[in-house]
């Protein structure tokens, strides 16, 4: 929003913790920004990855056939105790005291997402108890940022294009904001970009399907492949890369949001049967998956009014240099850089977003970007739990 649409600005500048566990369910994202009016500043960042078994258990619920309510329940609270727990040792790591906080923004994970589709209601779920969030630390909590932009027909994803409208629009050059989490998405920022201007939707897999078959491959010893090495020993095999890019996904129109729903392990299941009957080592099914994942990216870009002139890599696949080798070429002439070289960290810009977006739902401010969700129109994002200072400093609130 530009300044002047925001009348309540606040005099001092709020500051706010961000909290993001993407669809790779690898750990959760900590950063601390103060923000005032469109100006954020960056106080520091720290990723704590969930233990394998808990990471595990995460997995457990993403399966409709095995997943059961009562897991859900258990694993609602337990991982509003690992967000809180992962903020207080981001604080102290950052050394930004828990008692500076504003508000903190926590995006929750994602166990089921149902964009809208012909004839069919959307819904998500993202789970993450904000009430423990705000009882461990004292400090007011948005969560559930999703399901509002739903409610108001859009996708509920992308929420990110509002904050990389904020940090990254250029005056001179078409930008693109290329996210690869579990899932890839992008944000169009053209020149001078109103918000308005601004398009973005997920462009398709990001690091799931490379991430399944790393650890498939090495018997569960690596949980992704670290630095694309074990993609860069395989080979691409053209036939099976063209059969995986008649994807209908990559086809469909924006706005669109896709998941684990789409590109989880049945996916990959399905991609190793094939490959096996085709003769195709496991390796070299990595290389293609690896070499699918960029060329999907690059697809999306037709969707855009034009070719951008750069385009900024940020989440975890940003730190896959055969991912970002074949992207490189694939969006060849757009010149590719590292978020980092922006003074944003590649795993810090979604939990960046999730603070700012909170600042916004404290404030009364939209968060969604109705032209990049399809909603109907702006909305408030989130629930607010109130925080009531830390245990040892509260008065009875009777
Ligand atoms: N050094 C690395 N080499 C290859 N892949 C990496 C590396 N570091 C992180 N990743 C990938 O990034 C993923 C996590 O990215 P992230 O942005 O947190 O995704 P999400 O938002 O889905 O949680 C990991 O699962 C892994 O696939
Ligand atoms: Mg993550």
């Amino acid at each position: 929003m530009p300044k002047r649409t925001t009348p309540n600005k606040p005099p001092r500048p709020l500051r706010a913790a961000g909290l993001m566990s993407g669809t790779s369910a690898d750990g959760v994202s900590v950063a601390f920004v103060d923000v005032r009016g469109r100006r954020v500043r960056l106080l520091g960042h720290l990723d704590v990855p969930y233990t394998p078994a808990f990471r595990r258990r995460v997995f457990e619920l993403f399966d409709p056939a095995t997943s059961r309510v009562d897991a859900i329940c258990r694993m609602n609270f337990q991982l509003g105790e690992i967000f809180a727990g992962a903020l207080n040792a981001a604080a102290k790591h950052c050394r930004v005291p828990l008692a500076s906080l504003d508000v903190i923004g926590s995006h929750g994970q994602t166990i089921y997402h149902c964009p809208p589709a012909r004839g069919r209601a959307g819904s998500t779920l993202q789970i993450g108890e904000p009430a423990v969030i705000a009882e461990r630390t004292g400090v007011t909590t948005v969560a559930d940022f999703r399901p509002a932009d739903v409610a108001a027909g859009g996708q509920g994803a992308p929420l990110v294009p509002l904050a990389d409208w904020l940090l990254f629009a250029h005056r001179a050059r078409h930008r693109v904001v290329q996210n690869i989490g579990g899932i890839a998405n992008l944000t169009w920022l053209p020149a001078r970009a109103g918000l308005a201007d601004v398009l973005a939707f997920d462009t398709g897999p990001g690091n799931m399907i490379l991430d399944r078959l790393a650890s498939l491959i090495t018997r569960g010893r690596l949980a992704y492949d670290r630095d694309g090495l074990l993609a860069a020993q395989g080979r691409v095999c053209p036939k099976l890369l063209a059969h995986l890019l008649r994807h209908p996904f990559l086809r469909q129109r924006p706005p669109k949001s896709t998941g684990r729903e789409t590109f989880g392990l049945p996916f990959t299941d399905a991609l190793l049967a094939r490959s096996k009957a085709m003769g195709i080592s496991p390796l070299d099914t990595l290389a293609t998956a690896t070499a699918f994942t960029a060329a999907s990216i690059a697809r999306a870009y037709r969707f855009l009014p034009s070719w951008p002139a750069e385009v900024i890599l940020c989440g975890g696949g940003a730190r896959n240099p055969t991912l970002v080798s074949h992207l490189g070429r694939e969006l060849s002439p757009a010149r590719v850089v590292l978020m980092d070289t922006l003074g944003i960290p590649a795993e810090a810009k979604e939990s960046v977003s999730f603070a700012l977006l909170a600042v916004r739902t404290l404030l009364g401010q939209s968060g969604n970007v109705p032209s990049a969700t399809g909603a109907r129109h702006h909305v408030v994002l989130g629930k607010i739990v109130a925080g009531a200072g830390l245990p040892s400093n509260r008065q009875s609130l009777g």
